[in-house]
């Protein structure tokens, strides 16, 4: 895709699923990627291997996006060692489901910590670089949960809603400045966090998919691609649904 070749692109929680499979699909288009969890999965051999296989600048930097210190020492590491920061994906991210009842204030916190914070941390530590450069894309990962709700899961919901907003307020802000802000909102994608719903809760799932299958992490990264790309030039502040027909 036009206009990410060559390009820095961060890519939060990416140590496994959608994230790595995002990262591995910028590094195809050839820009350079950094690798990024709280805690450090990422192993030598994957960053010699993505590096080799696409001839492309690949590290690893360990931050919790819980953290603005560490994620501006991230992102400001990025800018000394490579020049710029051109793309950000804040896609880090958990769940810690239960019904509001049974649900602590501690799971609601840590979540909301997570992914709404998370992306603020990003867009902000991201925000003056970005701002100076004239340019850049930034792609916060949503939920169709944060559009649809869901039993057992008020605290991520409400996260993923917030992070929807977010976008849109950080579009508003930073569109005149040549820098794209979206979100997407995947459905049900086949990585650890659906491989831990309960069998008899899938198949219900499944069930209110019109296509009947849950994502491959590819078909998000597509997308996220085409938005960090010159392809999407004019789209600002959106959320792409990618759930199968399911909203
Ligand atoms: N899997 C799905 O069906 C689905 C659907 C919609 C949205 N999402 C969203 O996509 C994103 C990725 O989900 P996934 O399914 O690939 O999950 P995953 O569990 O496979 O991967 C999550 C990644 O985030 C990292 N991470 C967790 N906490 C972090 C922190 N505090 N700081 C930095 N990194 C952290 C993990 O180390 C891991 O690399 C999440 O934001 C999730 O909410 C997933």
């Amino acid at each position: 895709m036009k206009g990410i070749a060559g390009k820095n692109a961060i890519i939060t929680g990416s140590s496994r699923g959608i994230g790595l499979a995002v990262a591995e699909r910028l590094a195809a288009e050839g820009a350079n990627i950094v690798l990024n969890s709280n805690v450090m999965e990422v192993d030598t051999p994957l960053i010699v291997e993505l590096s080799e296989k696409y001839g492309v600048k690949v590290q690893a930097i360990q931050a919790d996006v819980t953290s603005y210190e560490a994620v501006e020492k991230m992102i400001n590491k990025v800018k000394e060692d490579w020049g710029s920061v051109d793309i950000l994906v804040n896609n880090a991210g958990i769940t810690k489901d239960n019904l509001i009842l049974r649900m602590s204030p501690e799971d609601f916190d840590i979540i909301v910590d997570i992914h709404l914070k998370g992306v603020f941390n990003g867009v902000k530590a991201v925000y003056p670089l970005m701002m100076k450069q004239r340019s850049g894309k930034i792609i916060n990962m949503a939920s169709v949960i944060g559009i649809m709700g869901n039993a057992g899961q008020a605290n991520y919901a409400a996260a993923k809603a917030g992070i929807i907003a977010l976008t849109k307020s950080a579009a508003k802000e930073l569109a005149g400045r040549g820098v794209n802000v979206n979100a997407i909102a995947p459905g049900f994608i086949q990585t650890a966090m659906t491989d831990a719903i309960p069998e008899n809760e899938k198949a219900k799932i499944l069930a209110s998919i019109p296509m009947k299958r849950m994502a491959q992490t590819s078909e998000v990264a597509s997308v996220i691609a085409f938005l960090a790309s010159d392809e999407a030039s004019y789209i600002n502040g959106q959320t792409i649904v990618i759930d199968g027909g399911m909203l």
